[in-house]
């Protein structure tokens, strides 16, 4: 639960997300999804309930222990650091291993130095997946919205997280980019990950998501698969229930 002053955001949303799994969290705008996000990585502690992340409990925790203990997102509100590059952008997602590295490396600098080799092969690796090698030395302000939102994940996914949270990253996508998101996001679960999403897509809800939890008002109206949710009497009448039908017609399940 997480209330602000007179507000609350969330309330009584229970729900698990299975390893490898992909859960995607849909609701009207103001529903509380962003705010459960910065509940679950560290930005917020929840006013009542409790987090757990690989069975043990996370809320209370900062930001960096969780991202740490192999949990990132990326943000709805872009979070880049608009006068470093491409390359350096995706680099701060493994700040948090390499300095303990560098610390465990006694300042012995050749080793420095081969730990960040190796850090720049895998931030090079990670955009390559997202489609930006090219532009890994570009400062990030030269990128567009949709690249950037790219970026973003690179960043999430570069320090090989057990789950990474995406909160709208197709919004700003062209339809080509957004389906290889989605393509992409099969692929890592193939590889392991788990993943919770946000997104107002229902394309690429119901194509990437195993099951569906949705919010309204803060409270959880409805969870299960998206065969399930596309007819659910209750989603329909609070969601965008057309819509959800008209896609719902053209993928039976
Ligand atoms: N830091 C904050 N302080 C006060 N109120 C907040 C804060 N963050 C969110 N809220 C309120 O909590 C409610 C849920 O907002 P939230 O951003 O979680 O919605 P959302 O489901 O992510 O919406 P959207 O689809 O528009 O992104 C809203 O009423 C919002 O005004
Ligand atoms: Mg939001």
């Amino acid at each position: 639960m997480k209330r602000f002053g007179g507000v609350v955001a969330v309330q009584g949303v229970t729900f698990d997300v299975r390893p490898q799994e992909i859960v995607a969290l849909i609701g009207p705008n103001g529903a509380g999804k962003t705010t459960l996000f910065n509940m679950i990585s560290g930005i917020f502690s929840p006013t009542a309930g409790e987090i757990r992340f690989a069975g043990r409990p996370i809320h209370g925790l900062s930001p960096h222990a969780i991202a740490r203990l192999g949990l990132t997102r990326t943000f709805q509100n872009l979070q880049i650091f608009y006068h470093m590059t491409v390359l350096e952008n995706v680099l701060v997602g493994l700040n948090v291993r390499l300095k303990t590295r560098m610390l465990a490396a006694g300042l012995r600098l050749p080793r420095v130095a081969e730990e960040e080799r190796r850090a720049r092969d895998m931030a090079l690796q990670w955009l390559n997946r997202v489609g930006l090698a090219a532009l890994a030395d570009r400062p990030a302000a030269t990128l567009s919205y949709g690249q950037l939102k790219l970026l973003e994940v690179a960043r999430a996914a570069v320090s090989q997280p057990a789950m990474i949270l995406l909160d709208e990253p197709m919004a700003g996508l062209n339809p080509a980019e957004s389906q290889a998101l989605v393509r992409l996001m099969l692929a890592m679960r193939e590889e392991g990950t788990t993943f919770l999403f946000v997104e107002h897509d229902m394309e690429a809800v119901m194509t990437a998501a195993d099951r569906i939890v949705v919010l309204d008002y803060g409270r959880m109206i409805a969870v299960g698969p998206p065969a399930e949710i596309a007819v659910h009497p209750e989603v329909i009448r609070a969601y965008l229930g057309a819509e959800i039908e008209v896609i719902a017609g053209a993928h039976p399940q």
